[in-house]
């Protein structure tokens, strides 16, 4: 069986070709197109350490690799004062791309690169009785992004909406409600929006005025021991938020295993407490239960409040349930909690306490990670508002996106049918907002711009899409089967797209590791360029029978390529453009 990852292939000849080199490590990695594929830099740091000369260590490395490296296609040589250049050669190439030309083989290798890990994806996470706000997309579609990324390669995802539906908001929102004699059982255009509406002027009220402050706890207090007149007024919010979810989600192609908001745990927290309390790990402090980290200097004095003194349940009670049930009941080895970085200190002292916790009772934590993310910036280089200075709602800008799409292609296409336009501007629309978010490394803010995020040129969605529609263009022209066998791969630009798509396995495990979409989008970028780069020179449908078939193959591979990357980022992609 060829395999599927080069790079560990190789990496693995030149371990076993190192045997006795305790410690050697060949850091290997992609290599400047004019000196290689790929490099290895691990013989100059070794031969430091072993106060030897590097070059020779290198030739001997290199002729004791000769055979593997003979038998997988590969080409070592030495550079410079001790690195290894390789080239692979066209019948490894060939090999690779006969060994997983159809869709099926690719997805059936990517699956061997991160295989049998049972991982939560803690995403999207809105508070009830608010829209969904700019805030949200990025969550949203790095989470998808991530959980499709991990299935692709092999791992059992379990994906969770932790939205929160138990907080202080309750309590405000109840209270206008009654007071404003709101029926929530008549229909209305935009009942979530009109939730909003009413939260804002019980939080404006509250503030004002104590004594309302004051009957807004109680309405909380009733709603938490299960008062059935609050409970009714809760579920019914809970579904009108939901459902205004639903409609953004299926805009967005967004699905997940579990919708558990934090009222899910709310019959859990106790078991918390008396754990953590009886384990000696939290203690009470002015009414309030706290857990203490002393030798973190940033949380020195400030400790995690598991619960409040008034004996609520917070974010922290809630979220330490959620572990506990995402470890025993969902049989949790990783958890990844995709929330903006600024919940930092959150989930550092989360972590801490899971820590402390799980250690204290002789049991294995899952690996928990916070996937942060910065700030979607307007022009101003502030984090972006409306016209009028409030938050950007996440159904506007999707519809102005479609808007937007819908003027170009009608200005691109006037003769494609209304219907057709609609749908493509769809795909341009929505997946142009979510490839912008996705091709900025998440640790960043990035700014917001509209003739950017729409442009045809550059690492943008329409480029990609349509890249691939002209794929499916060029291929519509092309017979299924091939009438002869494909000659041998030849021209520059064969040589460079075949490797370019070798590459899609570095690009996937790249993104894996880090766990950061960037990658796979700068990479499907990539690949569409150098494709147009082959197809402005080589022509495909020519009169040579095995020429036109080994482009053929080329162009069906990089399809194939390009749509599953896309897929794997979440977005859909189209026929025609
Ligand atoms: N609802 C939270 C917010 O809007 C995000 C929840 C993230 N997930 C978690 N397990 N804490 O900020």
């Amino acid at each position: 069986m060829e395999a599927f990852c080069i790079l560990d292939a190789l990496n693995a000849a030149l371990l076993a070709a190192a045997e006795g080199w305790e410690g050697f490590e060949p850091e290997l990695r992609l290599a400047d197109p004019r000196f290689g594929d790929f490099q290895a830099n691990g013989v100059l740091p070794f031969a430091k350490k072993l106060g030897k000369n590097p070059r020779a260590l290198a030739t001997q490395l290199l002729q004791q690799a000769q055979e593997a490296l003979r038998g997988l296609g590969i080409e070592g040589e030495l550079s410079g004062p001790g690195f290894l250049n390789f080239t692979l050669q066209p019948e490894l190439l060939e090999r690779w791309l006969t060994a997983y030309a159809s869709a099926e083989a690719f997805v059936a290798g990517a699956a061997t690169l991160y295989p049998g890990r049972t991982i939560v994806v803690d995403y999207s996470s809105p508070n009830t009785a608010k829209e969904m706000h700019v805030g949200h997309i990025r969550s949203t579609v790095i989470g998808e992004s991530l959980a499709r990324l991990l299935r692709l390669c092999g791992a059992k995802v379990i994906t969770d909406n932790h939205i929160g539906d138990w907080g202080t908001q309750f309590g405000i929102l109840i209270l206008e409600i009654k007071r404003q004699h709101w029926d929530l059982d008549a229909p209305h255009p935009d009942p979530l929006a009109a939730l909003e509406t009413l939260y804002r002027d019980g939080q404006a009220r509250v503030k004002e005025d104590p004594q309302a402050a004051a009957q807004a706890r109680q309405e909380l207090v009733l709603l938490q021991q299960g008062d059935p007149q609050n409970f009714k007024i809760w579920t019914q919010v809970k579904q009108i938020s939901y459902a205004a979810f639903e409609a953004i989600y299926r805009r967005l192609d967004v699905h997940f295993d579990h919708v558990l908001g934090e009222s899910f745990y709310r019959d859990k927290v106790d078991a918390v407490y008396e754990q953590l309390q009886s384990l000696g790990i939290a203690q009470e402090s002015e009414g309030a239960l706290v857990v203490f980290h002393p030798e973190h200097p940033r949380f020195a004095k400030t400790p995690f409040m598991i619960r409040k003194s008034d004996g609520a349940s917070n974010y922290a009670s809630t979220d330490l349930a959620t572990l506990c049930y995402r470890t025993k009941i969902l049989g949790a080895q990783e958890i990844l909690y995709v929330v903006d970085v600024r919940q930092q200190d959150h989930f550092e002292q989360l972590f801490l306490t899971a820590n402390k916790w799980f250690n204290s009772m002789g049991k294995t934590l899952p690996v928990l990670c916070h996937i942060g993310f910065g700030t979607i910036l307007g022009a101003d280089g502030k984090a972006i508002k409306t016209r009028s200075g409030g938050t950007v709602k996440l159904k506007a800008l999707l519809d102005e996106a479609e808007q937007r799409a819908y003027a170009a292609v009608t200005q691109k296409n006037p003769q494609l049918s209304e219907e057709d336009r609609r749908h493509i501007a769809r795909v341009v629309g929505v997946g142009a907002v979510r490839y912008a978010d996705l091709s900025q490394n998440r640790s960043s803010d990035y700014i917001f711009d509209w003739d950017k995020l729409l442009a045809f040129e550059g690492n943008t969605a329409p480029y990609l899409l349509y890249a691939v529609a002209r794929l499916h263009g060029i291929l519509r022209h092309a017979p299924l089967e091939s009438p002869s066998a494909a000659a041998p791969l030849e021209t520059p630009h064969e040589l460079a797209l075949a490797k370019k798509l070798l590459n899609s396995v570095t690009a996937l495990k790249q993104s894996l590791m880090e766990l950061r979409p960037h990658f796979l989008c700068q990479y499907l970028y990539e690949l569409s360029g150098t494709f147009n780069a082959f197809y402005a020179v080589d022509k495909v449908l020519t009169s040579d029978p095995p020429t036109q078939a080994k482009r053929v193959a080329l162009c069906r591979q990089t399809l194939n390529t390009l749509t599953l990357g896309l897929e794997t980022l979440g977005m859909e992609t189209l026929l025609q453009m």
